[in-house]
């Protein structure tokens, strides 16, 4: 996906709204600044299984919000949408990304190997996947009220401030959810 800030919320919602069913989107924003898109896409109804995307704004990468946008959508994910599994195919060369997810629980289920092709040569593909009772829950403080999650953000030093919105395109209606990380 390409990722080229500033993008207003609205024209990233619309561009949620266009993407089909079965998926959900959050956009993660402080003062109106897009910190991160996360998201779990061709999530199956049978399996409640779905893949996992998250990307931070280019700018702000290392600050933790990558960890903490993740976490917020597992736990939505799994405790508001009842999704029992979460997955990602990651580039074996993608540290941060394999960093981030294995920190607040996500496991390694398997490697396929020489899959990416990189100007020195081929490298593995990682196959990471969580089940509920795999999340770290206590890894930050988070609270739910009704369709919005609040993390509560003792861990990082750099507090973040910022609102997560959700966009379930699953039944075709659009509903806002909002969630925090507060200092
Ligand atoms: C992967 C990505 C989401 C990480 O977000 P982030 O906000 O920069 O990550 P965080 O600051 O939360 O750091 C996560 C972990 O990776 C480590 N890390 C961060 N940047 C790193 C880097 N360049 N190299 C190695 N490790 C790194 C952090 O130290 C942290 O590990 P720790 O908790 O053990 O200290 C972000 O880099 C990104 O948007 N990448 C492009 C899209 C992508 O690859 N998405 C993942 C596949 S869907």
């Amino acid at each position: 996906m390409h990722f080229k800030p500033p993008i207003s919320l609205e024209r990233t919602l619309e561009w949620f709204h266009n993407r089909g069913t079965n998926r959900l989107d959050f956009v993660t924003e402080e003062d109106g600044e897009l910190l991160a898109m996360v998201g779990a896409t061709n999530i199956d109804p049978i399996i409640k299984k779905g893949e996992s995307y998250t990307i931070v704004n280019p700018d702000l990468k290392g600050r933790g919000i990558g960890t903490k946008a993740l976490f917020l959508k597992s736990v939505y994910c799994f405790e508001i949408e009842r999704v029992n599994k979460i997955w990602a195919y990651v580039d074996g060369d993608n540290t941060a990304s394999i960093r981030m997810a294995e920190r607040i629980g996500y496991r390694v289920e398997g490697i396929l190997r020489q899959e990416v092709a990189r100007e020195n040569g081929l490298i593995d593909r990682y196959y990471l996947g969580c089940l509920e009772n795999d999340l770290k829950k206590d890894s930050f403080k988070y609270g739910i009220e009704g369709q919005a999650i609040l993390l509560y953000d003792y861990i990082a030093e750099n507090s973040i401030r910022c609102c997560l919105r959700s966009e379930v395109t699953a039944r075709g209606v659009g509903r806002a959810c909002r969630a925090g990380f507060l200092t």
